[in-house]
């Protein structure tokens, strides 16, 4: 098992860097959107470690062919230097008739065979097996996101990146347990973890806010099912992109390492 750390803006470059001197980290996932205007080879010189890409605004449900193949076609040209572990993408609505949302919002879940169709497509313009990462549902529907995430493998080849707080957060705002995620987190390699925060309208609710540590709900689930999350090809990437706080950051990553029964040098114990 690998443990990264979520690269999102210049901002977190010195965090990233001190957690790879520091050896608590294996590799980097980086947002590659946001990188996709520089030469990949200044990319391999800030980073001496695997790199994983995490894309945020392909909007592939919505965006149109055109622009998604001039993407497509700068990940490729950064894959081709890079080699990244995996290639992920977020399964999200960007926008309503036209009009940007400030908050991703989640799939209608039951326009499967549409949404099939466009994650083949996008997959295919990359040429790579796709990651696709689960939503922290809010909505009811959230109840079908484990066999959906099933029934997309198996129809499209692409993969699931399981971000296991984000289920944790499905299951509590959805109500049911986050056992029903299992058998897809068995179906992959790659995972993310982060901390949530509840939402400003209810605080009932569970957001994704990447912003505080990660709660005891997420490392219990984490804890419950270990075997699979450590297994010798898993990537776990800890995503963190506000409250870049380093001894906050490096205590959450040294509690996981503590979970997997690994010391800080990432050997068994
Ligand atoms: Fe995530």
């Amino acid at each position: 098992m690998r443990i990264g750390f979520n690269f999102t803006s210049a901002e977190g470059l010195p965090i990233a860097k001190r957690l790879l001197a520091d050896n608590l980290i294996d590799y980097c996932e980086i947002l590659i959107d946001n990188f996709l205007h520089l030469d990949p080879k200044d990319i391999r010189n800030h980073f001496d470690c695997p790199i994983a890409f995490h894309i945020m605004r392909s909007c592939f449900l919505e965006s149109s062919d055109k622009y998604l193949s001039d993407i497509a076609e700068r990940i490729k040209y950064h894959a081709r230097e890079l080699n990244p572990i995996y290639v992920s993408d977020h399964l999200a609505e960007f926008s309503i008739n036209g009009r940007l949302l400030h908050f991703i919002s989640e799939i209608d879940y039951r326009k499967r065979m549409v949404i099939f169709n466009k994650i083949a497509r996008w997959q295919e313009m990359l040429e790579c097996q796709l990651f696709l990462e689960n939503y922290p549902s809010l909505l009811d529907g959230g109840y079908e996101a484990p066999h959906f995430f099933s029934e997309m493998r198996h129809k499209t080849g692409a993969g699931l990146l399981f971000d296991i707080s984000n289920a944790v957060c499905a299951a509590h705002n959805c109500e049911y347990s986050s056992d029903l995620w299992i058998e897809e987190a068995l179906s992959t390699s790659h995972y993310h973890i982060a901390g949530y925060g509840p939402a400003i309208s209810d605080d009932n609710l569970f957001l994704d806010t990447h912003a505080e540590e990660i709660s005891p709900l997420t490392m219990q689930f984490f804890l419950e099912n270990r075997d699979i999350f450590t297994r010798d090809n898993a990537t776990v990437t800890y995503e963190r992109d506000r409250n870049l706080d380093y001894e906050s950051i490096a205590r959450d990553i040294v509690k996981i390492k503590s979970a997997c029964d690994l010391n800080a040098e990432g050997s068994p114990q």
